[in-house]
């Protein structure tokens, strides 16, 4: 554990653990992976303002997000599948965000269900909700997680259908894999992978098992989401879930600042500023480069988080410093949940912890909230 000092210690874990349609799922962008691509490197492009000489003790990393008191202003964003990268690893992953102080988000389409999750944490997390065609399964989906005790709704817009993710459709991803020759061989070197998998009955999307299709197992994950899909969701089916839900809502997967705009004008508590990690449209700019525009746009109407690309405590400072009150990593902790577990994601959070708390120090801040632009330097075109 000791020799692991970066997140990207945690991915080559993952890579050599993971079998291959799980790894692939998880490191693909769309297409050309442009935006995957720009995501991170873009994140390269802002540098910051070395300051000395300024008391740093009593430090602290702490803050909100909805209101919510949080460790340092880094959620788990929604991950579907998480439950294949390991045996239990919605659950895991709650139990180490729990431990750690920041909120955990369940995926709809989440190997564990909701119910799962609940019964195997103490503090309530949020759920993401994928907007289907089929309004009697939204209704009851929702209802369960409010009867689980969810503290807000992650409305995800940016997926109305599947980005094309070549890899995926070579691979033939499907949860349980199918079991072809190329599959069977690369199962057989990934042991661990496979002993972990042997001790847990939740091998199906655990959410939309029973769904009123009777889809628990789509064998292939672009046929099944075009079928099932809204893809006409627009504003006023938006606010309508809004009220059905009737809770916190975050819209996520806003990437323009006119759609950001008409978010904070239907109520929403906070947005995500976010391209789905580059895994929608291809060619969209980075979430980080976009960050600036929107925020002039809202001028503070709603709270504004941010993810794609966050794989540093670095570029979570930056997003924070560019005026995101909070942001959500996906790969940073599938990295560590497919290398080790839950002890794996604990050691995601603790580097992304360290790295942010020394790196404001080094900024001159003690606070993340007092974190701003004046701590950055931008190039042309971030703000
Ligand atoms: C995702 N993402 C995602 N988002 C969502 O709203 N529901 C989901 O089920 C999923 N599933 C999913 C699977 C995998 C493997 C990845 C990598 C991502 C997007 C996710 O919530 C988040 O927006 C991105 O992961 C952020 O980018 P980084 O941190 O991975 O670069």
């Amino acid at each position: 554990m000791s020799a692991i000092t970066t997140i990207e210690d945690l991915h080559q874990i993952y890579r050599r653990r993971a079998p291959k349609m799980f790894y692939d799922y998880c490191e693909s962008g769309s297409w050309t992976e442009q935006t995957f691509r720009e995501n991170k490197s873009d994140f390269q492009k802002i540098h910051l303002r070395q300051r000395v000489a300024v008391d740093m003790s009593n430090r602290t990393t702490e803050s909100t997000m909805i209101g919510q008191k949080v460790a340092m202003p880094v959620a788990l964003a929604p991950v579907g599948l998480t439950g294949m990268q390991h045996a239990d690893g919605e659950i895991l992953a709650a139990k180490a965000a729990e431990a750690f102080g920041v909120p955990f988000t369940l995926s709809t389409m989440s190997i564990c269900s909701i119910e799962d999750v609940a019964a195997h944490t103490t503090k309530p997390f949020w759920f993401q909700l994928y907007v289907m065609k089929d309004e009697d399964f939204v209704r009851r989906i929702l209802q369960r997680a409010k009867d689980a005790g969810c503290s807000a709704l992650v409305l995800t817009l940016d997926l109305q259908l599947l980005g094309q993710r070549h890899k995926d459709l070579k691979n033939g991803l499907s949860a349980p894999p199918k079991l072809t020759l190329p599959t069977m061989v690369n199962l057989a070197t990934k042991w661990r992978w496979g002993m972990g998998m042997l001790g847990t009955k939740r091998r199906f999307f655990g959410n939309i098992v029973g769904h009123a299709q009777g889809v628990g197992d789509p064998a292939s994950l672009g046929a099944w989401t075009a079928e099932q899909f809204d893809p006409q969701l627009d504003w006023g089916k938006i606010e309508k879930l809004r009220d059905l839900w009737g809770g916190k809502l975050i819209l996520k997967g806003i990437n323009d600042p006119e759609d950001a705009v008409m978010a904070a004008k239907i109520g929403a508590d906070a947005i995500t500023v976010s391209n789905h990690g580059g895994r929608q449209l291809d060619g969209a700019v980075s979430s980080i480069r976009m960050l600036p525009s929107i925020l002039d746009a809202l001028q503070g109407d709603t709270e504004v988080h941010l993810d794609s690309g966050i794989r540093t405590g670095q570029d979570v400072l930056k997003a924070l410093a560019l005026g995101a009150k909070g942001t959500m990593i996906g790969r940073a902790f599938i990295y560590g949940l497919g290398a080790m577990g839950q002890d794996g994601v604990s050691k995601a959070l603790e580097i992304l912890h360290t790295e942010l708390d020394k790196t404001m120090a080094l900024c001159g801040e003690r606070d993340v909230k007092a974190l701003g632009r004046h701590n950055l330097i931008l190039p042309q075109g971030f703000a």
